[in-house]
């Protein structure tokens, strides 16, 4: 078959490799119809989260049920589906909890309490490294599901493809970001960073009721997508955090934000400064979209951690932390908890979520699908391909 391999820091080919096979009886094995470039694919792409042996990526994908292994009963041959991206059995003490992304099964090479660099992570994730349990991801024509008895989602027919598929993922992570905001009605969102799990954050903080909600970006062109397709205010980020988190105070009689959403993650647009810093204090990335979510919370307020942070960093503003009393949450977001009631919010037309397509590409060109992405070239906020 065909499909999108990473062989190093820039170099995503599109590649003949192998069928995917059942291997174990609650697999399936799914013709992709559609799948998505994500922004953690851009970490791998960058060379900021490494992968060693060629690998095919994609963990933002749905299709049509091809084979079925003896256990699943649910699905069958034919079947449309949306998967969510955590790899996870369904059945562990993590799963059981509504925690998928922690799942105890899907990655036994890797897996540990410690949440070390290199060893110790957490479960796995479609198409994500060798690290998150080495799965061959969906940008491809057909991909091997595992646990597909827990994860898939029947999607009805009268939704076309653009209209599902983020449910597998950038969907219900910006809906993570508002519900551990514990966003019930009338609260202020500042969220960083106008990508797409930023636009989501901001649709899912007026489902949830918000009363206000700015959004904040480097990029103008970003900047205006989000108020097309989410109707929130927006602050450009122009010359450094401070101006920012004064404009945010500004809005919110001074105090700061109830709720703030880190959507940018380590590698944020970095000044010659900037990476000189970092690589004095030997880190990878930043921490300063982070540190601006402190600032620009209020005391007593949540910060929602959206945006990957794979490394540990000095200077952590640990003293900022105790003395606002911040509430930080974060980590990968728990698709499977939300997919069901996000889906229900779609098929009602609560919410639209395709108005964030600007790029619609065959797989086959996949390198500049992962380009103009990465380099936000052609005002480029998300990219959708069909094998
Ligand atoms: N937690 C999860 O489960 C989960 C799921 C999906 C994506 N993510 C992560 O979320 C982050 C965003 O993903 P995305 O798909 O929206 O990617 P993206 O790269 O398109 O979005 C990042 C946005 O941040 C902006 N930005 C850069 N520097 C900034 C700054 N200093 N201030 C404000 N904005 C700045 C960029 O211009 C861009 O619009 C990534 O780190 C991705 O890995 C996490
Ligand atoms: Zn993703
Ligand atoms: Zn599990």
């Amino acid at each position: 078959m065909k499909a999108a391999r990473i062989h190093g820091p820039g170099k995503v080919s599109y590649d003949t490799v192998d069928d995917p096979r059942i291997e174990q009886d609650r697999d399936i094995i799914l013709k992709v119809t559609a799948t998505a470039i994500c922004g953690s694919d851009l970490h791998i792409y960058s060379g900021g989260i490494p992968q060693p042996r060629p690998m095919v990526l994609g963990h933002e994908f749905m299709g049509i049920v091809e084979e079925t292994g003896k256990a699943v009963t649910n699905l069958k041959k034919g079947d449309r589906v949306v998967v969510p991206f955590p790899v996870a059995c369904g059945g562990c003490f993590f799963c059981d909890h509504h925690l998928p992304g922690h799942c105890e099964n899907s990655n036994p090479k890797n897996y540990g309490p410690e949440g070390g660099l290199l060893t110790e992570k957490g479960g796995a994730l479609f198409g994500y490294t060798d690290l998150y349990g080495g799965y061959e991801g969906g940008q491809a024509e057909y991909v091997r599901v595992p646990y597909a008895d827990y994860g898939p989602r029947h999607v009805p027919d009268n939704l076309s493809d653009e209209q599902v598929l983020f449910l597998t993922d950038i969907f219900p992570t910006g809906y993570t970001g508002i519900d551990w905001g514990e966003v019930k009605g009338g609260e202020s969102v500042a969220i960083f960073g106008a990508g797409p799990v930023g636009i989501m954050a901001a649709k899912s903080a007026w489902l949830r009721g918000a009363a206000r909600v700015v959004i904040i970006d480097t990029l103008q062109y970003r900047l205006d997508k989000a108020r097309a397709a989410a109707n929130c205010e927006t602050i450009l980020w122009k010359d450094g955090a401070k101006e920012v988190v004064e404009q945010v105070r500004d809005m919110t009689e001074g105090r700061g934000a109830d709720v703030c959403v880190e959507a940018v993650g380590f590698e944020p647009d970095r000044s010659v400064l900037d990476r000189a810093k970092a690589v004095i204090n030997l880190e990878k990335g930043s921490t300063k979209v982070l540190e601006a979510c402190m600032s620009a919370v209020r005391r007593g307020g949540i910060v929602s951690v959206l945006g990957v942070y794979p490394v540990s960093y000095d200077n952590f503003p640990i003293g900022q932390f105790f003395d606002k009393g911040i509430v930080l949450k974060g980590g990968q977001a728990p698709a499977h908890k939300h997919i069901d009631v996000l889906l229900k919010y779609v098929q009602e037309g609560k919410v639209k979520l395709d108005d964030i397509i600007t790029h619609r590409l065959p797989l086959s060109e996949v390198a500049h699908g992962y380009k103009v992405f990465k380099e936000k070239e052609e005002d480029c906020v998300k990219v959708v391909m069909t094998p």
